[in-house]
């Protein structure tokens, strides 16, 4: 499709460039890493995961420890917080005991990476989340949601115009807009994305996929906990984005070889949720919550036995993490449940 002539509109282009079986970013290359595009917080250190992992076991201590737990990782990657899980659990044989993990995973490429990464027993890669039965049940994403393609509209005298990219022979042209349905303008209406100026970004198939997660956790009784960069308040900003080699790269330009992303927006998220009746946590920064985990103490007591160049790393991964200018700000975390007594670790 990408490699012929024709109009796309914003979520179908996203679609094929990053998912297309033969041609798709995600199904011909491990983006993940040094040598890869880009690198997530489960590769920067694998402090993050272990601090994820507590938080989870502190989940299912405070729903009162129920046998057949289910665990759900959203997009896994290349398995590297999962396999960082999967060692942690081994110290809670109880609740590893009661533990089953569902990866659910797009890209057939990155399946055959995770597969070669996890032998655990208990972890099992699902196609469609109606292959769970168990519960309770918790959802766990980290830039899960930014990966799902988006649609993009503007707002001119009253009419909404939605946005197209013209492609000639594989290559970019130009953007067209064309006057959307009723139908979805009705739904941007409703979901108050009509107020923003510049540009209106809706996150219609993300928004999809969490209506599936709510209705799962409203059957099983649960949770999702999801990481993403992104913004508490819209400016109405075009924040499309690709990373090629750790550079930026325009996102309309080498087609299926970049990442695309955006900002997720987590007013609408956060509204979205409670709308369907889930309770929400004020949503966080990804510094603040890792430090209420506890991410530094755990840092300084691994600290002791280091050599000062190992020292030296761990601080420059932490800093990743945690600084404003860098992961510590921009990344938030989200969490909603439908358990009435609060759970407020790592939030408050
Ligand atoms: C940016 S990566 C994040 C990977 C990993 N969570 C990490 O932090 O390193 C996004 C992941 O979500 C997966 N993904 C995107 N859309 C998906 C969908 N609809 N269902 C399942 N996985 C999806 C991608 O294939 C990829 O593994």
């Amino acid at each position: 499709m990408i490699n012929q002539n024709g109009t796309f509109s914003i979520d179908k282009f996203i679609e094929n460039a990053l998912y297309d079986k033969n041609y798709g970013y995600y199904s011909k290359n491990n983006p993940f890493g040094k040598k890869g595009d880009f690198i997530t917080a489960p590769l920067v250190t694998p402090l993050f995961g272990e601090i994820i992992s507590i938080w989870i076991i502190s989940f299912w201590i405070r729903l009162g420890k129920p046998k057949n737990f289910s665990f759900v990782e959203l997009g896994p990657g290349n398995g590297a917080f999962c396999k960082t899980f999967c060692r942690i659990i081994n110290n809670f044989p109880e609740f590893k005991k009661n533990l089953k993990i569902f990866l659910l995973e797009k890209s057939e490429r990155l399946i055959k990476i995770q597969k070669k990464l996890i032998k655990e027993k208990n972890v099992y890669w699902i196609k469609k989340l109606s292959e769970i039965k168990n519960g309770p049940i918790l959802f766990f994403g980290n830039e899960f949601f930014d990966s799902i393609p988006i649609k993009q509209f503007k707002l001119e005298k009253s009419n909404i115009y939605e946005k197209y990219i013209v492609l000639k022979n594989g290559k970019f042209k130009k953007f067209i807009f064309k006057k959307t349905s009723k139908k979805i303008k009705k739904n941007l209406k409703d979901l108050n994305l009509l107020r923003t100026k510049g540009t209106i970004e809706y996150p219609q198939k993300g928004l999809k996929i969490l209506e599936t997660i709510i209705k799962k956790i409203r059957k099983l009784k649960g949770g999702i906990l999801l990481i993403d960069y992104g913004y508490l308040k819209s400016k109405g900003d075009d924040t499309l984005q690709s990373l090629m080699s750790h550079k930026r790269n325009d996102y309309y330009k080498n087609i299926g070889n970049a990442d695309i992303t955006y900002l997720v927006n987590f007013q609408l998220l956060t509204k979205f949720l409670s709308k369907n009746r889930l309770f929400l946590n004020k949503t966080v920064t990804q510094s603040f919550f890792l430090k209420k985990l506890g991410i530094v103490e755990r840092a300084e007591i691994l600290c002791k036995n280091m050599s000062f160049k190992e020292k030296a790393d761990l601080y420059y991964r932490l800093e990743r993490l945690l600084s404003e200018k860098k992961m510590g700000k921009l990344f938030k975390v989200l969490f909603a449940s439908n358990i009435k007594r609060k759970f407020n670790l790592g939030f408050k």
